[in-house]
């Protein structure tokens, strides 16, 4: 009897349609002056896949609400790469995923580029990432695919789907990682769009990355004990191992620095897929960060046993590195598990007080979330907005309102599907209130799945 893959089915199941709908109806009421549109992507595989699938594999679709003037359209379309192009040329997957060999036969290439994991605003442009190529730029708000963006050809690296953009000077640092040498490369692109450099870091194993953070000063790179098996991509089994003998280790580089100029601190063994963010006080830089015990995320398809599903937890801690005398503090911050961490990204790099999480349920082993964690760093306060029964949303995006002095003057927005009513929505929650009902919940009348990171496009960079 086969079982249908669960990352197949329910909310997580692939829409077809790419739909436009004007005019949502909305309970409670947009704030008037928030304007702008949200964008998030997600895998949605256009075609049955080949072989295992895995969450991570799917065609990349974004999903898009337009806000303005207290009204709301929506959107959703595919990230038209290569590969996908390819597929629906031949009306049938090409290339299998994560779980099965790479096609190094493959005239096409060994992997697909699904371009589906998230995006970044730089430079007066959207761009759809996925850390193993090229990112794709992306119109708004209009979501077509203008296609691969590779800095005028100086991308000689993959790109992380978690660069990070510092608000003051406009710069935005990223890195590439890969099985073979150079297991790492460390860019900048200055504020013009420019990419200004690419540097290799040392490291002792090819590891998988997926985030990164920085400071004012410094870019923070995570070795952390996800190890590639070479072996494994020819012969099959998991291309990625967690290893822990290989142990974990953060490198503080400073930002316009090379491989000679970073400092090593080796912390104990853990994995960290998503960075809240990073700043310098006096001689320490801190790290905030959700961490897990172990993984095994990247190693199967999502069917972990229940105590497997402890050890993976992911909660929020802070790490410090300090610069003079190299001692290293880790602590943990919320017993609660929580993921996908955000901040006002005015403060990429600076101290920021608040920061914003998705809370992961207890009673469930499947990737969802069941509410918001708001975390005040200054006073150790923790706040939860639950999205109420059988609703479950993803990552909160901060969209701060025009003119706001207050960090937390804003809103966070989701995606929040219903599991009773199979209803899709758009969440608006105020910051500053996060225990009220959401201030707005933009009905959209089309299935939105779970999907992976957002982006808030503020209304005056948006075209007609
Ligand atoms: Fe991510």
């Amino acid at each position: 009897m086969s079982v249908t893959n669960p990352f197949l089915a329910d909310n997580f199941a692939p829409v077809r349609e790419e739909t436009q709908l004007e005019d949502l109806r909305v309970i409670g009421e947009l704030p008037r002056d928030m304007n702008g549109m949200f964008v998030r992507v997600g895998p949605n595989p256009q075609f049955e896949p080949i072989g295992t699938y895995h969450w991570f594999d799917g065609d990349g679709m974004l999903h898009g609400v337009r806000v303005r003037d207290g009204k709301a359209a929506y959107r959703n379309r595919y990230v038209q790469t290569k590969g996908f192009e390819i597929e629906r040329q031949r009306g049938r997957a090409i290339w299998s995923g994560l779980m099965e060999p790479p096609q190094f036969d493959n005239p096409d290439g060994p992997f697909k580029n699904a371009a589906n994991t998230a995006l970044v605003w730089h430079d007066g442009r959207l761009l759809a990432l996925w850390e193993g190529g090229e990112p794709h730029h992306i119109r708004v708000p209009s979501l077509e695919t203008v296609g691969p963006y590779d800095y005028g050809g100086k991308l000689t690296s993959a790109f992380t789907a978690h660069p990070k953009v510092d608000a003051v000077t406009g710069e935005m640092m990223f890195f590439g990682y890969a099985p073979m040498p150079p297991y790492l490369q460390y860019s900048v692109v200055a504020a013009s769009g420019e990419l200004l450099r690419t540097v290799p870091i040392d490291i002792p194993a090819g590891v998988m990355i997926h985030d990164c953070a920085v400071t004012e000063h410094y870019t923070l790179l995570l070795d952390l004990p996800v190890t590639f098996d070479l072996q494994a991509m020819t012969s099959g089994g998991p291309v990625l191992n967690w290893n822990p003998d290989n142990g974990a280790r953060i490198g503080v580089i400073p930002r316009h620095g090379s491989n000679d100029d970073v400092r090593w601190f080796e912390i104990p063994p853990c994995y960290i897929f998503h960075t809240t963010n990073a700043y310098e006080a006096d001689d320490e830089v801190v790290l905030i960060a959700c961490r897990v015990n172990s993984t095994s995320v990247l190693m199967d398809d999502g069917q972990s046993p229940a105590a497997e599903q402890e050890d993976q937890a992911p909660r929020l801690h802070r790490w410090r590195f300090n610069m003079k005398t190299g001692a290293v503090s880790e602590e943990g911050l919320d017993d609660v598990p929580s993921e996908f961490p955000r901040i006002n990204e005015s403060l990429t790099g600076r101290s920021h007080r608040y920061s914003y999480a998705a809370r992961v349920p207890a009673d469930v082993t499947m990737p969802l979330f069941d509410g918001f964690q708001k975390y005040d760093h200054q006073t150790g306060r923790v706040e939860s907005h639950p999205h109420g029964p059988g609703r479950y949303g993803g990552e909160g995006v901060f969209v701060p309102r025009d003119g706001a002095s207050a960090e937390d003057d804003g809103w966070l927005v989701t995606y929040v599907y219903d599991q009773t009513q199979r209803a899709a929505e758009m969440v608006v929650v105020n910051a500053q209130d996060m225990t009220a009902e959401p201030v707005a919940r933009v009905q959209i009348p089309a299935r939105v799945p779970y999907g992976f990171h957002g982006a808030w496009v503020a209304g005056e960079y948006i075209g007609a």
